[in-house]
């Protein structure tokens, strides 16, 4: 098999990856895609941004494993069904619409960085928790989010910390600022100095098991103003309707997706410290997998 950017980690061998293991280690592999791209001479951070999402279209990172067990090889294997862009025009996938079943075209995009324009409004800081390599943020600043404003990636890997900030390097305009932040321990220090910020989650508050007994507490004594918007696959929290939902469920009794953050919300907002504004509950994925479909819950934290 036709393997890329093939890597050996040998304190991986021999050992089921936990996800904060998984991505520092990927976070590493992804990053010499990146350098490749650099050294080819890719200098517009959009069009780098776009080149290496193309690719992970066509090639999937997988660890190697023989006889059940991770050898501590990880590599990018291609994927067998993309197809040509003919195949593409005509393959419809499943996937889910706001809760139903629904087919959809490789092209349609959930517009995840318009809705964070959306709600970047008037915001001085645009905090990222769990920011990885600062995709989202990223796309966000070029997706029109406010010129002015600090793009903080709060990250607890260090690779991805490194990555986000060797991309940044290229958009010399934005004021981008990279943090290590752990979601169990939050310091919201970050936000010293900021008066309203939009504070976001895409996809890595679901690896925390439990959320921490003071995040809201701790964050209400910041004086400031925030939105809050989490885009996380764990709808199920709200009532599982669809089967992914139901599968999101299983998933969380397996310890493997957080299981508390509704939880969460419902004893801030009793606590006087949040308001809820919505939940859009299992509102799209692009494929039918159970941390593929991601709701979409917005919270108000008021100014002190
Ligand atoms: C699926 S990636 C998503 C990255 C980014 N949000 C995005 O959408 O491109 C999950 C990220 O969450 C981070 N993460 C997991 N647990 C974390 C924790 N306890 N504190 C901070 N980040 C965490 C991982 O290191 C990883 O970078």
């Amino acid at each position: 098999m036709d393997c890329q950017y093939e890597r050996y980690f040998p304190e991986l061998a021999g050992r089921a990856l936990d996800p904060l293991q998984y991505y520092e280690v990927s976070w590493q592999v992804r990053r010499e895609v990146i350098n490749d791209l650099i050294a080819e001479g890719e200098a517009s951070l959009p069009r780098l941004l776009s080149r290496f999402v193309n690719f992970e279209k066509r090639y999937e990172l997988r660890g190697h494993v023989m006889e059940g067990m991770p050898t501590g090889t990880l590599g990018y294997l291609p994927i067998k069904e993309t197809g040509t862009a003919l195949d593409r025009l005509e393959t419809w996938r499943k996937g889910v619409l706001r809760g139903g079943d629904s087919e959809f075209l490789e092209h349609i995009q959930f517009d995840l960085s318009g809705m964070l324009v959306d709600f970047a409004e008037g915001a001085d800081t645009i905090l990222e928790l769990g920011s990885g390599f600062g995709l989202q943020l990223f796309r966000l600043y070029h997706g029109g989010g406010p010129a002015q404003a600090r793009y903080v990636g709060a990250e607890i890997s260090p690779a991805g910390r490194d990555m986000a900030e060797c991309l940044a390097r290229l958009e010399s305009g934005m004021r981008f600022q990279s943090v290590a932040f752990d979601l169990r321990s939050p310091d919201w220090s970050v936000l010293n100095g900021s008066r309203k910020a939009l504070i976001f989650s895409a996809w890595s508050l679901m690896y925390v098991d439990r959320m921490a007994d003071d995040f809201f507490s701790a964050l209400a004594q910041w004086p400031g103003e925030a939105t809050l918007v989490f885009c996380e696959p764990v709808g199920f929290q709200w009532g599982a309707a669809h089967p992914l939902s139901r599968k999101q469920a299983e998933v969380c009794a397996l310890g493997k997706l957080n299981g508390d953050l509704s939880a969460a919300i419902g004893k801030a907002v009793a606590a006087g410290l949040i308001e809820p504004l919505v939940v859009a509950k299992d509102i799209f994925a692009k494929s039918y997998t159970a941390f593929d479909m991601f709701s979409v819950i917005v919270c108000h934290k008021p100014a002190a």
